[in-house]
């Protein structure tokens, strides 16, 4: 049996893994010009240049300035500009405007990666059991951030008028098997983290969950099937949808999934490379939870709930289609069994994000990461083709608010 890469990596000493992650995000960035970088298209995406700098301040703030008597900060203005939204660290500036810092420049950027680099790599030259759980925090942060450039960037490439041309290659379409109805038992069980390995504080603590037995799809919603709910009047029934959901899609026009375009009565969806038409086999993409939940009521079943999700994600491992593929778009499922429940796109489950019982988020500033936004939001599970494989896990909770599609969302159903 040969370990995976993502098992391969939580056994690297944390230098290495440092090194190996700083790399990637450089990496996803090296194919964008400066220009590229520095578009903020709207409020809740940030130019992928505040992504670089943001995860070096992250390190520079919460291990090399109170861990490290000689080290310099490469610019004591940075420790406001780059902060995002910790406010016992004081003021920041406003999120929508992170598209106006056209400086520092890009180069500079860069500069400030390299001076924190050099000092978080002369510091891990010695192992320090008391910082080593913060430089996890720093690394799966800096992972998260590397899914959102990619995010934001889809989305700032989408909304500039020259967008990436069309892409002509016609659009590979796979045999998907119909869905299989996968059975679990109910039962007292437990979900949420208990090591080995790192978590982020929301996963915890694991806890008992009482599930009465229940089916789940055996693989993603394909888009063929969300065009039936779509042609079948999905978006123009409201008894289909929740309140807020309807209200949503009257005030917002909304037709179909993100990034859908009717051209001469065929539909393109945009990524990376321009705009394509779609493929009926690959998982449906870019919807929210209106939409998720719309599409499982007109198709008779339901959303799973995230314990159902995660009890039945523990058991089977099943993955698909991660950042490291490079890959970029969700892939058709194969094969029989649960497939793809980590990989591919986030699953919408039917819960809304909040506390496991007995929770209690870390001391300081660094408390701040995941608690506070527990209200109005909804759980994300599973991972997507932007998420590094090693960043992902059956206890994952990621969080929305129910309207947002910009992410790679996607539906799987329960019954
Ligand atoms: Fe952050």
């Amino acid at each position: 049996m040969h370990a995976s890469h993502a098992e391969q990596l939580a056994y690297t000493p944390l230098r290495e893994r440092y090194r190996d992650i700083r790399n990637t995000t450089l990496h996803i960035t090296s194919p964008f010009s400066a220009e590229d970088l520095m578009l903020q298209s709207m409020p809740d995406a940030s130019p992928a240049k505040w992504h670089l700098a943001h995860t070096t301040w992250f390190f520079e703030t919460f291990i090399l300035s109170p861990q490290v008597p000689s080290y310099k900060p490469f610019d004591p203005r940075f420790k406001q500009l780059f902060n995002s939204y910790y406010k016992q660290l004081g003021a920041h500036p406003y999120r929508g405007a992170r598209g106006l810092m056209s400086r520092p420049s890009l180069d500079e950027i860069r500069t400030y990666r390299e001076h924190v680099d050099l000092a978080m790599l002369r510091y891990l030259e010695v192992p320090d059991e008391n910082t080593a759980a913060l430089i996890e925090v720093g690394l799966n942060h800096e992972q998260q951030h590397q899914e959102l450039i990619l995010t934001d960037l889809k989305h700032a490439l989408w909304s500039m008028p020259l967008q990436p041309e069309r892409v002509e290659r016609p659009t590979a379409v796979n045999n998907v098997e119909p869905v299989q109805w996968q059975d679990f038992e109910g039962g007292i069980r437990e979900i949420g983290h208990a090591g080995p390995g790192f978590s982020f504080d929301n996963e915890t603590p694991r806890h008992e969950v009482l599930l009465t037995p229940f089916k789940l799809a055996s693989r993603l919603v394909t888009t063929a099937e969300y065009l039936e709910f779509m042609n079948d009047g999905g978006y123009r029934r409201p008894e289909l949808w929740l309140s807020d959901g309807w209200d949503t899609v009257s005030a917002q026009g909304w037709k179909s999934p993100f990034y859908w375009e009717d051209r001469d009565r065929h539909w393109f969806d945009f990524s990376y490379d321009g705009m394509r038409e779609i493929d009926p086999s690959a998982p449906v993409c870019h919807v929210s939870y209106y939409e998720a939940d719309a599409f499982a009521h007109w198709s008779g079943a339901r959303l799973p709930r995230e314990e159902e999700w995660e009890v039945a994600a523990a058991q089977s491992g099943s993955k698909g289609t991660f950042l490291d593929s490079g890959k970029l778009r969700p892939q058709p499922a194969s094969g029989k069994g649960l497939q793809q429940m980590c990989g591919d796109v986030w699953e919408w489950p039917a819960s809304p994000y909040v506390a496991y019982p007995g929770f209690k988020p870390a001391a300081g500033a660094i408390g701040e990461y995941n608690g506070k936004f527990m209200c109005n939001q909804f759980v994300l599970r599973g991972g997507s083709c932007a998420t590094p494989e090693s960043h992902i896990r059956a206890s994952y909770r990621n969080f929305f608010p129910p309207h947002v599609r910009w992410q790679f969302m996607g539906i799987r159903l329960a019954k």
